[in-house]
């Protein structure tokens, strides 16, 4: 059976359900996971035997071997006896930085983390120029957009047997799916846009702060991956048009608490589109596009008739709709775009095509 060392790099939301989760990978791969690291600490197999994962949390938080950089995890790496593949559960710019790093010594990356495809180009490229090339690591990321979704590797599957994008538009994040899912039905509601915002803070679905979700910059850096994927080379998420949701007013308020206190002043300015909506039978969603022929992407609201799957969409859902030259009626992808047990699952997946191209018997 194959066999891989792995390092995992953040043990938190996702993290934590991953490590639970590698218990029934058994069947599919024979995998030591030989480091375990946070900020602060770290617990490390320095003869690359197993750790043992039974109370990892706890030996985790007494381990009194420090955090460690991603020079000294690649280091680390470089000594040991079977192909290695970290898994990056963090959300870590610095971290991200550092796949490159990892690759080029034939370090495989498994990672919901969207920073390295979503930042400037340069990454991106330092990565895909490299992995799965000879000598060199492979770079997995299906969950650093959908979450779980089965919707990076069947893209990357189409264009690599010749199909072409036409049109990817879709709803990316799960708070403003819920948002504008709560706020605009094919019933019309008058529930106000403040009072919608509010109640999904309190279900926890939004950032501590939630003009994080707002300012559509989530959204943007999941467009940004799609469109290079399917052939643009976006320079960053910063390049394209993004509707932020936060009024002008209010971006410079100095406290999420502050901002949902002062959103009610502005509802006028959601229902108006609402309103407008309403009268040609049409819903208002949050939409990330990417139009391949144009080479335009975007972040915007979009108004949908009441007949359209993304009009009927419930809870926090992601829907994702990919036109393309053999899919001309487009091929539609649904369901949770967020949460530890999908999520996990994603990079999962990852760890076994990773384990089954790299792995020795
Ligand atoms: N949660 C979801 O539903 C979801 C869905 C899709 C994608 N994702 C992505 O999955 C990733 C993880 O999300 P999460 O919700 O699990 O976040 P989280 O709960 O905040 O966990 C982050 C973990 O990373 C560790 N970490 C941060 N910086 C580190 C560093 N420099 N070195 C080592 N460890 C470090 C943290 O440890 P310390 O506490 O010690 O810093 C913590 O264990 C993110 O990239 C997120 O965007 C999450």
């Amino acid at each position: 059976m194959p066999a891989v060392n792995i390092a995992v790099i953040g043990a938190g939301v996702v993290g934590s359900e991953l490590i639970n989760q590698l218990s029934h990978l058994k069947s599919y791969i024979n995998y030591n996971v030989v480091l375990l690291a946070e900020s602060g600490h770290a617990l490390r197999s320095d003869d690359f035997s197993p750790l043992d994962l039974s109370s990892w949390a706890k030996n985790l938080k007494a381990s009194t071997v420090p955090g460690m950089s991603t020079t000294e995890i690649a280091d680390f790496l470089k000594k040991s006896p079977l192909p290695t593949i970290v898994v990056d559960n963090t959300s870590n710019q610095a971290i991200a930085n550092s796949y490159p790093m990892f690759i080029k010594q034939g370090t495989s990356v498994a990672t919901p983390n969207k920073k390295a495809f979503s930042s400037n180009i340069k990454l991106w490229n330092e990565i895909f120029d490299y992995a799965g090339k000879p000598g060199y690591g492979l770079c997995y990321h299906e969950s650093s957009v959908g979450a779980g979704l089965p919707l990076i590797t069947p893209l990357k599957e189409m264009l690599e047997t010749g199909d072409e994008v036409i049109k990817i538009e879709g709803i990316f994040s799960g708070t403003l799916s819920y948002i504008f899912n709560e706020f605009s039905t094919v019933k019309p509601s008058d529930v106000k846009f403040s009072q919608v915002v509010k109640v999904a803070k309190q279900k926890g679905y939004t950032e501590p702060d939630p003009r994080d979700d707002l300012n559509g910059l989530d959204v943007a850096r999941k467009v940004t991956i799609l469109a290079r994927i399917s052939g643009l080379p976006v320079e960053s998420p910063a390049a394209f048009p993004v509707q932020s949701l936060i009024p002008k007013e209010l971006e410079s308020v100095s406290s999420g608490d502050e901002f949902l206190d002062k959103l009610p002043q502005f509802d006028d300015r959601m229902d108006a589109l609402r309103q407008e909506a309403a009268k040609e039978g049409k819903v208002l969603r949050f939409i990330g596009t990417v139009d391949v022929p144009n080479k335009q992407t975007s972040v915007k609201i979009l108004k949908y008739d009441a007949s359209h799957p993304f009009a009927s969409l419930k809870g926090s859902d992601n829907v994702i709709s990919i036109k393309t030259k053999r899919y001309p009626n487009p091929l539609i992808i649904q369901g949770a775009g967020a949460g530890a047990a999908v999520t996990a699952m994603g990079v999962l997946s990852d760890v076994i095509k990773i384990a089954q191209r790299v792995a020795r018997d």
